[in-house]
C-alpha cells in the first residue's frame, strides 16, 4: 500500500521556534500568527524540512559535522581539535576538543557543556563526558599552573564586567579537585577562536579517533534507543512543530 502523501501538495509548512529561540528577544511571540494561518490551510513543519540537507538514514556523528553544525562551530570545533592532535595530546583530549561544543552547533547554546556531555555521554568515555560537562564552567577561571587565562575572547562577548553565576563558579571549584580535572582543563586550553585565518581542517582527520573512542550506534544516531537519542533526532528534525 502507498504512503499517502505529505502533507498535500501546495500547502504551506509552517517553521514554530523553540521557545528558548525567541524568548526575550525583540520579536512578536510568533505562536498566536501562526496558529491563525491554520484556517488557511497551512500546516506545522514534521519530518525532514526541504530546506536543511537531507541526512543518512544511519547518520554518523561526521554526517552531523557536515550536515547540522553550523560553519562557525565546525571550524571552530576542527581547529581545537586539530592543534590538540598536533601538540601531541592524547586521544581522549583531542574527542574532547571535537565534541566540547556540539550543542551550540547544532541544540542548544545555554548551559551547552552541560548539554553536550548528556548528548554524547551513551558513546564515549564518563571521563570525555565529564570534561565536556564542566569545560563550560572552568573557561571562567584562569589557571596559572598550566598556562590558562581568563579568554580574551570573553571579554569581547560579555563585557568586561561580566560574573559568572554561582552554580557555574560552584561547578568550577568542584571540577578542579576532581580527578578528572586536567582532561578538562585541556579542553579549555584549546578552546580559542580562529575564524579565517587557518585554513579548515579536514574532518577524515578524525575518523580514526572517533573510531577507537566514540561508540557509533548501528542504528545511526537518533535511533539507537539511547537516554540522548532524542538529542540527535532534534538535530536532524530541528523543525519539528513537536
Ligand atoms: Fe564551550
Ligand atoms: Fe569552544
Amino acid at each position: 500500500m502507498c504512503e499517502p502523501e505529505w502533507p498535500q501538495p501546495g500547502r504551506e509548512r509552517m517553521i514554530m521556534p523553540p521557545p528558548v529561540g525567541f524568548r526575550g528577544m525583540d520579536v512578536p511571540d510568533p505562536e498566536p500568527a501562526l496558529f491563525k494561518k491554520m484556517v488557511g490551510g497551512a500546516v506545522f513543519m514534521m519530518g525532514d524540512n526541504p530546506a536543511l540537507p537531507r541526512m543518512p538514514e544511519r547518520p554518523t556523528l561526521l554526517d552531523f559535522f557536515r550536515h547540522r553544525l553550523t560553519d562557525i562551530t565546525v571550524r571552530h570545533l576542527l581547529t581545537s581539535a586539530a592543534r590538540a592532535l598536533d601538540a601531541g595530546l592524547e586521544e581522549k583530549v583531542v574527542l574532547g576538543c571535537l565534541l566540547h561544543d556540539i550543542s551550540n552547533g547544532c541544540l542548544i547554546r545555554s548551559d551547552h557543556g552541560y548539554w553536550g556531555a548528556q548528548m554524547i555521554a551513551p558513546y564515549v568515555s564518563e571521563e570525555i563526558a565529564w570534561a565536556v560537562r564542566y569545560h563550560q564552567a572552568l573557561r571562567y577561571f584562569a589557571d596559572e599552573s598550566v598556562g590558562y587565562q581568563y579568554p580574551e575572547s570573553y571579554y569581547r562577548f560579555f563585557g568586561p564586567d561580566y560574573v559568572p553565576p554561582d552554580y557555574i563558579r560552584q561547578d568550577a571549584e568542584m571540577a578542579r579537585n576532581h580527578k578528572w580535572y586536567m582532561t578538562s582543563r585541556l579542553i579549555t586550553i584549546y578552546d580559542t577562536y580562529f575564524f579565517d585565518d587557518v585554513p579548515m581542517p579536514d574532518p577524515e582527520r578524525f575518523t580514526d579517533i572517533i573510531g577507537r573512542h566514540f561508540r557509533e550506534p548501528e542504528e545511526g544516531l537518533g535511533f539507537d534507543g539511547s537516554p540522548s537519542a532524542h538529542m540527535w533526532r532534534t538535530a536532524i528534525w530541528p523543525n519539528n512543530f513537536l
